[in-house]
């Protein structure tokens, strides 16, 4: 039951947002939009205006034009991120400026419209504007323990994501197999004002280049033999939510060229359709290789690196941070052993530092494995050297392969032993990127990953 009197108490708790334009028809268009979003809104026509505001009241949003009479919106960004850096901010740019989109971005600014304004755009942008988390609500911060490591390397990539989840600049995420890029991709999306939407993550280097458009952008019914039926793709998928771009350095020119387009006017056409259909989405990237590199190559779009390279966060490989090893391996043997409904066995100090000073070619993901293969292979209660089985270790002599099964080894067991070998070779020959190593295993991604998931090779 709602009262006036509540209903008059939460109009004046309404959500304010601080408008700065100089043109009187805009700012009129933009507080009409955010009245009937239920919203109130302050306008103000200048910087020196805005930061009074700012000064007096709280906002949830700041829309602010690029060009002011007494200075840039780039400024009114940079003054919020040091005086109120809560207070997300979104610049309004003149239309085909992608550079000061792009600068406001990497100074801070939660996201951009493009003038002429579509009143759409700015309906999703505020939306998302209110939804970030306040103060103690939503996933905390907290979340970001997900990544283990108190390094200063790892320290500062927590601090980055924390930051970046506050926006939604497109990021670019850096770093060796196995470091933990996906890891971070997901938990920027769940500190961020999409949490709510889906988070879609996509293989780029596994999709077959012939279905790359439909799978990407969906199709029409009757689009093509076989198109029975109306179907979605990623980017519908993903709407109001985030899309990860794995794996970004394996998709094709031609696609490159439409993923572009996509991200570019925020629109995509299905396959088979004529018109195109507006889309909401974040897009976070990654890729083991070195992109600008690929770039110099004319291996990767120099245009499109641009679009994804706004924010780049770069992961710290584990040898940069030894530090953390011990910790990461007793909370992944924790976790291993409570899977197995087991104690966690304990490490010798010479297996302790055995691991501190290995290289780790395949990050966390390989520590994981190593620790995994440990503990499934384990006699007694504790790991020592010899049970790591580390690569290029004087006792890395794993049972030659064509060893003939001891006494009780039944078949499957032996095949599944080979298999694995095998398997683990081919990742390691690969720096355990999976797409490789399924090349060069002559098998498809799917069925390397079916076949890692069924062996238990799998994270
Ligand atoms: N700092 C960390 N703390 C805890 N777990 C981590 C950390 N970094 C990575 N991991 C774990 O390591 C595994 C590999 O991480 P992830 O899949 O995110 O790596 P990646 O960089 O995407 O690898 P690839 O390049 O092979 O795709 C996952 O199980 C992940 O949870
Ligand atoms: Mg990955």
């Amino acid at each position: 039951m709602s009262t006036r009197n509540e209903r008059k108490n939460r109009g004046e708790a309404a959500i304010k947002v601080l408008v700065v334009d100089d043109e009187p028809d805009i700012r009129e268009l933009l507080d009409l939009t955010l009245v009937r979003m239920g919203l109130s809104a302050d306008c103000v026509g200048s910087v020196t205006e805005a930061k009074r505001m700012l000064g007096e009241n709280r906002y949830r949003l700041c829309l602010t034009d690029m060009r002011l009479p007494d200075g840039e919106g780039l400024d009114l960004v940079r003054h919020i991120g040091e005086h109120t850096p809560e207070l997300p901010v979104a610049v309004i740019t003149a239309y085909g400026s992608m550079e000061n989109a792009v600068s406001a971005l990497k100074a801070g600014a939660f996201d951009y419209l493009a003038k002429p304004v579509s009143l759409d755009k700015l309906r999703n942008l505020v939306k998302s504007a209110i939804e970030l988390p306040q103060h103690g609500n939503g996933d905390s911060p907290s979340a970001t323990q997900a990544l283990l490591g108190d390094s200063p390397a790892m320290r500062q990539t927590r601090a980055l994501i924390e930051r970046v989840a506050r926006s939604l600049a497109p990021v670019y995420i850096s770093g060796e197999s196995g470091s933990g890029k996906e890891l971070a991709a997901s938990l920027i999306h769940r500190l961020g004002a999409r949490r709510e939407g889906s988070f879609i993550a996509v293989n780029c280097g596994a999709i077959p280049e012939t279905l790359m458009e439909s799978e990407f952008f969906g199709y029409r019914k009757g689009a093509f033999t076989g198109a029975e039926n109306e179907r979605e793709g990623f980017f519908q998928a993903a709407g109001g939510g985030t899309l990860f771009l794995d794996e970004v350095a394996d998709l094709p020119l031609a696609m490159q060229v439409k993923l572009l387009r996509a991200i570019q006017e925020k629109r995509v056409r299905k396959v088979g359709a004529t018109a195109e259909d507006s889309v909401d989405v974040r897009i976070i990237c990654a890729t083991h290789q070195d992109l600008k590199a690929l770039v110099d190559q004319n291996r990767f779009r120099q245009d499109l690196f641009y679009r994804l390279n706004v924010i780049e966060l770069r992961m710290p490989a584990l040898r940069e941070c030894r530090g953390d090893i011990p910790l990461l391996v007793s909370r992944i043997l924790e976790r291993l052993a409570k899977v197995a409904a087991l104690p966690a066995p304990q490490l010798t100090p010479a297996a302790l530092s055995a691991l501190a000073e290995y290289s780790f070619p395949g990050n966390v993901r390989e520590l994981e494995n190593v620790l995994e293969r440990a503990l499934a292979l384990l006699s007694g209660d504790v790991i020592d050297v010899a049970d790591l089985h580390l690569a290029g270790a004087a006792q890395d002599s794993v049972e030659p392969l064509v060893a003939l099964p001891g006494d009780q080894l039944q078949l499957q067991e032996h095949l599944d032993r080979v298999e694995s070998q095998v398997i683990l070779d081919a990742l390691k020959k690969t720096r355990f990127n999976r797409t490789a190593a399924a090349k060069l295993l002559g098998v498809t991604f799917r069925s390397l990953r079916y076949r890692m998931e069924r062996l238990g090779l799998n994270d």
